[in-house]
């Protein structure tokens, strides 16, 4: 079939000076709150990072009742405390649904052309593109196999999956923000919400970038005119 095809979505940090939707990623927390934290983890994601600004900047106040609402952290005597901030996401509660914290970086969407990468100097590395079509790329057959259940979807690899489509349907998701949630609308909020888990740092780093291109451009000339000035009396 049609398996490997990878749609281009187009995201508010693609770019240069591309930047994350602050709503957009309090959107996505809350599908992945409510739709995917069912089977997977984010264990490598601090609960206290959703205030960050840059991130989803939640108030801290919420940031708090969030961490209260996730799965008591179990101690090492039996016993259970309620999670805190300064923890962690849980751990993927399914087995065999991967923990999601690094997914947009360890997935690609982009390949070639005849291996030589083209495409990903160009359009990125395509991890988030890789999500959004995963997500949307259900065709809707399922087959049986070996006493477990795959369902057909044009982004997988190889074809079937055994994730169930999580967004098969409109609304499954309230937004507080009045934003439309359609799935679409919702595979590619979440979508967003792991790209930012994935890399935290992005707005930051594209500004140092930026910092740097800038100030090595001012030297260059600086040292064009010392260059001159050094050597004018020999020519
Ligand atoms: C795999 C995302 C909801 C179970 C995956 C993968 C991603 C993903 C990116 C990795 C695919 C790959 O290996 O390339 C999501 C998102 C969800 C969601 C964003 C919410 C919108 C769920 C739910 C379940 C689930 C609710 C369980 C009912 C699985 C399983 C796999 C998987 C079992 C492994 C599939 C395989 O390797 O064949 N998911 N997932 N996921 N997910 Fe989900």
């Amino acid at each position: 079939g049609a398996a490997g095809h990878i749609e281009d979505f187009a995201f508010s940090f693609e770019g240069p000076f591309g930047k994350y939707d602050e709503l957009q990623l309090q959107r996505g927390l809350k599908v992945y709150t409510e739709v995917c934290a069912a089977c997977h983890g984010l264990e490598h994601v601090a609960i206290r990072s959703l205030a960050d600004k840059g991130g989803p900047a939640l108030p801290e106040d919420q940031v708090r009742a969030y961490a209260k609402g996730l799965a008591p952290v179990a101690l090492p005597d039996g016993e259970e405390r309620a999670r805190e901030t300064s923890d962690h996401f849980p751990a993927s509660g399914l087995p065999t649904a991967p923990d999601l914290s690094l997914m947009a970086k360890a997935r690609s969407g982009f390949h070639g052309p005849y291996g030589l990468g083209i495409n990903q100097f160009v359009n990125g590395i395509g991890g988030p593109e890789y999500i959004a079509s995963l997500l949307t790329g259900y065709t809707g057959n399922e087959k049986e196999e070996a006493g477990s259940t795959f369902y057909e979807n044009t982004a997988f690899p190889g074809g079937w999956i055994a994730m169930a489509p999580p967004l098969a349907s409109d609304g499954l998701v309230e937004y507080d923000d009045g934003h439309a949630n359609t799935a679409r609308a919702m595979a590619e909020d979440v979508t967003a919400f792991l790209m930012w888990t994935a890399e935290p740092k992005m707005m930051a780093r594209k500004q140092a970038g930026f910092t740097a291109v800038i100030f090595l451009s001012i030297l260059a000339v600086l040292l064009y005119l010392t260059n001159k000035k050094l050597w004018s009396g020999i020519k």
